[in-house]
């Protein structure tokens, strides 16, 4: 199984490492990405959580967008592991708002309960299903993404792009932030360095 995932991390490496950014910040953070993917390792301690959420259809939607983007060759290694990535939604709901768990996902697999482990990092997948706000959020941590399928609305305060396929948004420590799907579901992946520990929050 290990290797499956291997596999997945080897292809994020090929891509991020042929990447780069005139800006400081984003450089630095794209190569502690491509470090991460690449020196992600099996994790001994590893232990599966079963059964998790199934979000095989907006999975399945999001890889066959991938296709023919720059990170397809990412798609097609995540398709062999899709039924073992383990999905959950880490945000507690309180009364009155909307539960977003059937919407949002996050599959996380290089980690410290990760499938496989790398120094000082997170990395796994974010998945939205379309027409979804993913509602503005901060967390300690500095957070790369790379989008591998859809074109999502990414906003902070003050600013709100779409970001394509191969696209790269950093948020540092404490931004907030947040995502808006259209027609399309979106599939990123995040790099998390610095505070690992503490979530992130709605605010
Ligand atoms: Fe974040």
């Amino acid at each position: 199984m290990s290797e499956s995932f291997l596999a997945v991390t080897r292809a994020i490496a090929d891509f991020v490492a042929t990447q780069d950014s005139a800006d400081e910040h984003l450089g630095a953070a794209i190569r502690h990405m491509e470090k991460s993917s690449a020196s992600a390792a099996p994790n001994p301690l590893y232990l599966p959580a079963r059964p998790t959420p199934d979000y095989g259809d907006i999975l399945a939607m999001a890889l066959t967008a991938a296709a023919g983007s720059p990170l397809a060759h990412v798609a097609k290694a995540i398709a062999p592991v899709s039924g073992l990535l383990p999905w959950h939604y880490s945000y507690p709901t309180e009364p009155g708002e909307e539960n977003l768990a059937d919407r949002i996902a996050f599959a996380e697999i290089v980690g410290p309960q990760g499938a496989l482990i790398a120094p000082h990092a997170r990395l796994g997948f974010t998945l939205m299903a379309p027409h979804t706000f993913y509602p503005m959020h901060a967390h300690p941590a500095v957070e790369l993404y790379l989008v591998v399928a859809g074109h999502a609305a990414w906003l902070s305060p003050g600013i709100e792009e779409v970001v394509p396929p191969g696209g790269f948004v950093l948020h540092r420590t404490g931004q907030p932030h947040a995502m808006r799907t259209a027609d399309e579901p979106l599939l990123a992946i995040y790099a998390w360095q610095g505070d690992l520990d503490t979530p992130s929050i709605y605010l």
